[in-house]
């Protein structure tokens, strides 16, 4: 075998059916359906899709077209909802965050945390995250076989997460559980809500439909409260500080804005971190070559960003009549960037069901790209990935799959969670 052969692998055998609806949230209980994206790639890039309640969206599976709608923000506004879910005016209204805001709104909201996550901020905590890394992954290789996702991926990124937005790791457990109640909001594992299982109208005013946004809404105030005439230099403190030309956020503009943190912060990182173990412990050459050659870490944790692509879509809102690869997209139509898919248009990566630490180019969607929402924690997400990886490999041998993994209900978020594991020493 060629000695570059120990840095690559073709990763997926199976790419699941090629007619799988990837509007059901049932769909991805079996994984992503790489297939039914391969062949919308190759024959309707840009896909008319219809919902089951009778409206629909454009899905956009090719890089550069997905690249162009997260550009265009002028055509493809963000501040009609990013999710698929419609929302009337009254609930955009209440829910609104950032993230459903357009420059120059967006920009000054922005501007009020990008301190906080970046490379350079996120790096001076690389060793109190480093030493937190190792703690979980020492309490967890107390056993001989555990449940990675519990043990290891859920514990670290909301204590990571933590550490930047000034919450004590006492909080840790019930931030994920309502973070997980957020993003896993059509998974019956994580909510009693499933939104589109049960009637969640009463909550139509919260974020994510989700009764957990209303606990979160409550801790953020006692969080603020704690800091009100006793300034702390973390980014609830900055959030707190009156930024927006010179005038504070309402506690409802902070309520949600902490809830987008805790959102955002939390099970993205842990699905990753999930994938990239996953990946390697079926490839145990790939996890060998990355342990003689700690140099191409950062290469690796970049080619597991893109081959999980956690957030398997965002949506955006066409403001004007346009058109995007042939297609006439109306005033009004919502068009979804599958960024998963997006990362594996074989026209934008070579061999891109390979896993290649040696990719030369790697400017995959995972974190969106290039436009204003680029993702903030971006650089934290990295070190948290890389972190786990390197504290891992220094205490065991190779991880090998120990029973079958389990797939969150969810046609937005690509995650595993559950996946027992073995420990070979
Ligand atoms: C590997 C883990 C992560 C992935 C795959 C991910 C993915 C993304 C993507 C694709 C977007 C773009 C949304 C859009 O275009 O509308 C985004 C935005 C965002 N992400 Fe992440 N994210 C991750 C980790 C994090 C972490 C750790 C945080 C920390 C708080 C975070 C906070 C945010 C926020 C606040 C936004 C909105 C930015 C804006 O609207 O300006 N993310 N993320």
């Amino acid at each position: 075998m060629a000695e570059s052969a120990t840095f690559v692998d073709d990763y997926l055998a199976d790419l699941g059916p090629d007619d799988a609806d990837i509007t059901s949230h049932d769909t991805y209980t079996n994984g992503v359906p790489h297939a039914t994206f391969a062949r919308l790639r190759r024959d309707d890039p840009v896909h008319w899709t219809p919902e089951a309640d009778g409206s629909g969206f454009w899905s956009v599976t090719k890089y550069d077209h997905a690249l162009h709608v997260s550009r265009d923000v002028e055509t493809f506004t963000s501040a009609q909802g990013i999710r698929l879910e419609e929302m009337d005016a009254e609930e955009n209204a209440a829910r609104k965050t950032m993230m459903e805001m357009d420059p120059p709104e967006h920009t000054r909201y922005r501007r009020l945390v990008n301190k906080g996550f970046t490379r350079r901020t996120v790096e001076s905590f690389e060793q109190p995250i480093r030493s937190l890394a190792a703690e979980v992954i020492e309490r967890a290789l107390q056993n001989d076989e555990f449940d990675f996702v519990h043990d290891i991926a859920e514990e670290l990124p909301m204590r990571m997460l933590g550490k930047l937005l000034g919450t004590s790791d006492e909080h840790g457990r019930k931030l994920v559980t309502w973070g997980d109640a957020l993003l896993g909001n059509t998974d019956p594992d994580f909510t009693d809500y499933p939104v589109d299982l049960v009637d969640t109208d009463e909550f139509r005013m919260v974020p994510f439909r989700s009764p957990a946004a209303i606990e979160i809404f409550q801790f953020a105030q006692e969080q603020a409260e704690k800091r009100r005439g006793c300034p702390h230099d973390d980014i609830i403190g900055q959030l707190l500080e009156p930024a927006i030309d010179g005038v504070p956020l309402t506690d409802h503009e902070f309520n949600n804005f902490f809830t987008l943190l805790v959102a955002a912060g939390n099970d993205t990182t842990r699905y990753t971190m999930t994938h990239g173990v996953w990946t390697m412990m079926n490839h145990p050459q790939l996890w060998r070559g990355l342990r003689g050659r700690p140099d191409l870490m950062v290469n690796a944790v970049e080619e597991v960003l893109r081959t999980s692509a956690v957030t398997m879509h965002f949506r955006r809102t066409a403001t004007v009549d346009t058109e995007l690869g042939g297609k006439k997209i109306r005033a009004g139509d919502k068009v979804a960037m599958w960024f998963n898919s997006a990362n594996h248009d074989e026209d934008s990566f070579a061999n891109p069901f390979r896993f290649d630490m040696a990719r030369p180019r790697n400017d995959h969607m995972a974190f969106g790209r290039n436009g204003p929402h680029l993702c903030l924690g971006a650089w934290l997400a990295r070190m948290e990935v890389r972190l786990v990886f390197e504290e891992l490999m220094k205490r065991v041998d190779r991880l090998e799959p120990a029973g079958d993994i389990a797939h969150l209900r969810s046609n937005f978020i690509a995650g595993i969670k559950r996946m027992p594991v073995r420990v070979i020493a």
